[in-house]
Parts: C-alpha cells; structure tokens; sequence
C-alpha cells in the first residue's frame, strides 16, 4: 500500500503524519501556532502561520518517513473548525487576522439577533453564538475598508482553515469546502447541504465569498508545493475526522475529544436529531452524497483549563502535574473550579459568563485546585451525555471512547468514569482526529473500501470502569450544576 499524509491543524499546533499500510503511523512533524489576544475576549491566528505552518510539517513528515510524491496516495486535511478566513481571491492576501472559534467578539450582534434564534437553529442545527463563523465573517466585512463591496464582486474569499488551505495549497486554484466545516458556519441548510439564501441574508453575507461544498471524500485538487504532484482527497472537521478515527459509525456510538476544548459526538445515523437540550445538531461525515448526522456537545476549557494552572496560575510546571496534584487532594473538600474563561458552550451557551473558583477555605491548597480543574472536565462531559441521553433516548448505556491530550491523565478518566457510571474507552492510536482524516483520503485513493478500515484499525488500550455509587455521583454531580448556576448571567 502507498502512503497516506494527514495535516491536522490545530488551534494550538499544526501536526503533519505519514500513515503506512494498515494505517500505521510512520511519520509525524509538529509546531505550535502563536495564539494572539488582541482584547479581552478576542482571540486570532495569523494566516500566514497557518499556511507556513502547514507546508513545513508536511514536508517534514514526508522527509522523515521517507517519501517522494509519487508514493503518496492522497493528502486529508482536518481543522479546528469555525475559525474564520478572508482572503483575495487573486492573490491568497489574508484580510486581517483569522479569527478563531474561541473569540468572543460578536457576542453583542448574536443577542441582537435573538430573536431568529428557532429559525437558525432549525435551519443550520445550531445556536445563535459567537462560535460559529458567520458572525465573524460578518464582522471583518463590516470593520475592514471596502471588504464588503469586493465580498460582493467576489474579489474576497471566505473560509474556515480548511478551505484556506485548500486555496494555497493548489495555488489559488480551488475555493471549496467539505459538508463538515460548511455545517459550522451558521450558513448551510443541514439538511439540503447548501448554502441557505435566508441565513445569507440574516447574517448578511455575499454568496460571491463562499466556497463550493464537497463530500469528505473527494477529489478536492493536486497540490505541487511538497516537491511534486500530491492529490488531496479527504477533508474533514477535527471532531468530525476524530469520530471517523474513532470508528463511530453506528448510530449510538460517542467519542470525546480533550484539546483546548472537548467535544462530545454521538451519532444518529442518516436523519438529523433537532436538540431540545441545547446540544448542536451537526453533519458527521458526507460520503457519496449521503450525510450523516450527530448530536454534538461543545465545551470551550477543557486542556485549556490546565494550561491555565501551568501558565497563568503557575502552580505547575507540566501539564501532568495536575493529576498527580489531585490524587494527593482532601476529600473533604469541595472545591469546583467552572471553567468559563470564555464563556461556557454546550448546554448553557453564556457567551458572558466568567470562570469562578467556589468552595475554597483556609485549608485550599494547590491540590484541591488542580483536581477541582481536572474534575470540570469530566463534569462538564456528564452534562453533555446527560443532554444526549434527553434528546436521543436510544442512546441507552453508553461506551464513552475519549481521545485527545488530557486523555493521557488516568485520574481524570477515571473520575470521568466514575461519574458517568460508564466505561471509558481510551484507544492504542491517540492520533484519531490525523487518522480520520487519513481515512478519508485512502478511502478516496480507492486503497480504503469503507467504514471497516477504521473499525478495524480501533484497538483497546484501557477501559476506565466505575466503582463509585451512583448516588455519590449524583451528589457530586448537583454539586458541580450548583457551582455553574452561580457564574451564569
Ligand atoms: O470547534 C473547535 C474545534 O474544532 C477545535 O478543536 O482540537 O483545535 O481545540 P481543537
């Protein structure tokens, strides 16, 4: 079998990796992205990063396994998803910073817009929130000089990473994105899969800025920027590309990714599910024209939250400080840290709440906060799978499958098991969101038949089981919605 290049492109690092056959990783090349924070509340990444960034890891991966061109098979590109780019369309020049998911600068024009919030969640399967792109998109065409009118005769692109990528990697030649990414933007009719006239309007965005929508699996172009011909065939959104990694593709199944953020998927086959408990109704993956839909739970602080006690508290020096910190914390204590540094997503979408740190008495000690940080995680996930559990019934009992960074911290996933009175899968290949994305191009390559590759790929590398009562878990869980009822507005 030839070789598979997956670029994943993070909103912290920007990861390349070569997979070999039987999707065996061979490769992989790594740098962290500068973040920027202009304001409070804002947050961006610089374009040109993104695209410098992405060619170097590819180059170096493929340098590093050993490949020429001519061995690759096909290119798949995952990202952060809703992030959003600008950019002329003659040139690739960047209109100001990209603005990222996490930035909370639009929070004022989605209160505005309040009102048309049933019709935008029935229509896109999300909620009226800074997030999603169409709000940004419309505030860099409303604060950039003459943005607007060149959107409008179509000299300006838009895109989430993606399809900016996409555009530089083929020289300009391709302004396309895929089902997943477009089903972020507040601007797609999830069920038609299009751009929808009425939330182009609402959101007063030109259809002359925005890309053509693909399956995941496509013959997306040929990029001659990695030292020859390399075609790119598969595109996805992170959490997307991570539930394909995941092999989730029955209806029922869940898969939690811990980044920055953590996002919980559980797919619900070939209809979509509409919330009524503020989860996010999302395209899973488009195949042969066919969509696939999930319910999806967002939360903003989750390896963040730990970056936060390294970095701005300083109470450790390395990310896995915390959970060796917890395991020594009282248990008499509660003390809960609500983590809403940027405002809190699924299921509460309070854009203005601030993180708070409750329970704390003379006898606090760094301990108790790391494990109170370490224990959001797994509270916020309970909530998300409670909010699913409401809105699907059918999911019954559930296996959790975590990947991501924090799922390295046996204590948290632990806990998290725990308090979910489920098990808690965490996989031999951490490396699903590159995976999926891997998969996507190798089903296209044709070397891939179908959704078997990654089911057959999924190796267990430990079960996390709970032992705790359920009415401990309960009781800690009431404790924890009380702690985020008093950050909310
Ligand atoms: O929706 C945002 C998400 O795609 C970001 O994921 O892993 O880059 O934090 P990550």
């Amino acid at each position: 079998m030839q070789a598979i290049l997956a670029l994943d492109q993070g909103t912290t690092s920007t990861r390349a990796i070569a997979f070999g056959a039987g999707l065996k990783p061979l490769a992989t090349a790594q740098v962290e992205l500068p973040q920027h924070f202009p304001r409070p509340g804002w947050v961006e990444h610089d374009a040109g990063d993104i695209e410098v960034h992405s060619l170097r890891v590819l180059r170096e991966a493929m340098a590093k396994a050993g490949l020429e061109p001519r061995q690759v098979a096909g290119l798949g590109i995952t990202n952060q998803r809703e992030t959003t780019l600008l950019w002329e369309r003659d040139t690739g020049r960047p209109i100001g910073r990209a603005i990222v998911w996490q930035d909370r600068r639009t929070a004022e024009t989605c209160d505005r817009l309040r009102s048309e919030e049933a019709l935008v969640s029935a229509r896109t399967g999300l909620l009226l929130d800074p997030y999603f792109s169409a709000t940004k998109l419309g505030w860099l065409l409303d604060n950039t000089p003459g943005a607007r009118a060149a959107a409008e005769r179509g000299a300006l692109c838009f895109g989430t990473v993606d399809c900016f990528l996409l555009h530089r990697l083929t020289e300009g030649r391709v302004h396309t994105t895929d089902a997943t990414n477009a089903a972020r933007t507040l601007l797609m009719d999830i069920r038609r899969g299009d751009w929808d006239e009425e939330m182009l309007a609402l959101f007063r965005i030109p259809r002359a800025c925005l890309p053509e929508i693909r399956d995941c699996a496509a013959e997306f172009g040929t990029t001659r920027l990695l030292g020859g011909e390399v075609a790119i065939r598969g595109m996805a959104g992170d959490q997307q590309a991570a539930t394909i990694g995941q092999a989730c593709f029955a209806p029922g199944m869940v898969k939690s990714t811990y980044g920055t953020g953590c996002f919980a998927l559980l797919v619900t086959g070939e209809e979509p599910v509409a919330s009524k408990h503020r989860l996010l109704t999302t395209i899973a993956w488009q195949l042969g024209g066919v969509r696939a839909y999930a319910l999806e739970g967002s939360i903003f602080s989750a390896g963040a939250t730990v970056q936060w006690l390294r970095d701005g508290l300083g109470i450790i020096a390395h990310a896995r400080e915390a959970g060796e910190w917890a395991a020594k914390a009282d248990p008499a204590q509660r003390v809960h840290l609500v983590p809403a540094f940027t405002g809190l997503g699924a299921p509460h979408w309070d854009a203005g709440a601030r993180a708070a740190l409750l329970g704390m008495t003379r006898g606090t000690t760094r301990a108790e906060i790391c494990r109170a940080a370490l224990e959001s995680v797994a509270f916020q996930t309970a909530d998300l799978l409670d909010a699913m559990r409401a809105d699907w019934p059918a999911m019954g009992d559930c296996v959790l499958r975590v990947d991501g960074g924090m799922t390295a911290s046996d204590w948290t996933m632990q806990f998290l098991a725990h308090l979910l009175g489920a098990p808690v899968d965490r996989p031999v290949v951490a490396e699903t969101t590159a995976l999926g994305a891997a998969w996507l191009a190798g089903h296209q390559a044709g070397l891939l038949p179908g959704p078997e590759a990654p089911a057959t790929h999924w190796k267990l590398e430990r079960r996390f089981s709970p032992t705790m009562s359920r009415d401990e878990a309960r009781e800690r869980h009431g404790d924890w919605k009380r702690a985020v009822g008093r950050v909310l507005g």
